[in-house]
């Protein structure tokens, strides 16, 4: 990766303690996930904790995502339940977000997640953000490392180019592996997907009974928010074709050699897919299109994430 930024470093040790005593002053940093990069903060930390919702423009009653190593550490912070012990087990630690009620006694500022009695807790897979949560007595708020509505970053430079000079620390794990956010779960009540993502509802059923989400749902959240996740250009779903000097984003083998097409995966990956639809929404941002179209993507697994994803980017 080319690297014009100064404030992007590779992981060694002294990064890491680098990283660490920053996020202890209550400083801002970028660090990778398998899912998207995320914009990082002492979850304890009020000053922290404004930090993000500025840098981010994102609106104060939109809960962060809270980041522990393992279950044990968020033990003070939400009450866990039978359903909690049955997905953590099989998908932990992983691009999973559960919902949960707040403990009292709980350290975790009430700016984090919006003065709700529930907190949003993940475990992620990384090996980079995995030894920093090891080596730190508090866990992290990470919301997505981007400006609010606009499109999650998946590595070092998408990070960058969003808050420029504006956070002193970036840590370069290479792309983001699964490259969309986490599957967000709601367990206070009868377990249901609030934001689909990669592990989707076919797999989810096999731990625990879930229920199709009400479309009102009580509580704000960004990703919930219609537009979301948008490169700032129209886009037309479901087309069998684009029109001239569009760009047009396709998915599987039929589209070979079609002018301005962007193909998700050639093969027919949806998992591929799913990994490549932010780094394609950018590069066609970048190459000034006016207009997007976009084929029909198949409506399972990965898929229902990224078509959740097209919806948002589409209003
Ligand atoms: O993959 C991910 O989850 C990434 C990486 C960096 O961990 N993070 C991420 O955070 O996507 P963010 O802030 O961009 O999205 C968090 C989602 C939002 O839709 C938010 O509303 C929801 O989780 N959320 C957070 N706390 C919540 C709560 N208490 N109740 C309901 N939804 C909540
Ligand atoms: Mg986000």
């Amino acid at each position: 990766m080319k690297n014009i930024y100064s404030n992007i470093f590779s992981f060694n040790k002294k990064i890491l303690f680098k990283t660490i005593s920053n996020l202890k002053k209550g400083n801002v940093v970028g660090l990778p996930t398998e899912t998207v990069y995320g914009l990082a903060g002492n979850a304890y930390s009020k000053k922290a904790i404004i930090k993000i919702y500025r840098l981010k423009k994102r609106p104060k009653i939109n809960p962060l995502i809270v980041h522990y190593s393992n279950y044990q550490k968020a033990s003070n912070d939400v009450i866990f339940n039978n359903n909690f012990f049955k997905l953590y087990k099989k998908f932990c630690p992983g691009p999973i977000t559960f919902i949960l009620n707040k403990q009292k006694k709980s350290k975790i500022h009430s700016f984090a997640n919006a003065n709700l009695k529930t907190i949003a807790v993940r475990f992620p897979k990384n090996n980079i953000i995995r030894s920093i949560l090891k080596n730190i007595k508090f866990p992290l708020v990470m919301p997505s490392a981007n400006l609010s509505s606009s499109i999650s970053p998946i590595n070092a430079l998408d990070v960058a180019e969003e808050f420029k000079k504006k956070i002193k620390i970036i840590i370069n794990g290479g792309n983001s592996k699964i490259g969309i956010e986490s599957t967000v779960v709601d367990l206070t009540g009868k377990p249901k997907i609030l934001r689909p993502g990669i592990i989707g509802p076919e797999i989810l059923k096999k731990y625990v009974k879930l229920v199709v989400a009400k479309k009102k749902i009580k509580i704000k959240s960004p990703g919930m928010l219609k537009k979301h996740y948008s490169p700032g250009i129209p886009m037309i779903l479901n087309q069998k074709y684009a029109k001239e000097k569009c760009a047009f984003i396709t998915f599987g083998s039929k589209y070979k050699n079609i002018k301005n097409s962007f193909n998700l995966s050639k093969k027919a990956d949806l998992k591929e897919a799913a990994s490549n639809l932010y780094k394609i929404f950018r590069k066609i941002k970048k190459k000034g299109y006016k207009k997007i179209y976009v084929s029909k993507i198949p409506n399972y697994g990965p898929g229902i994430a990224i078509n959740d994803r097209l919806i948002r980017a589409s209003k």
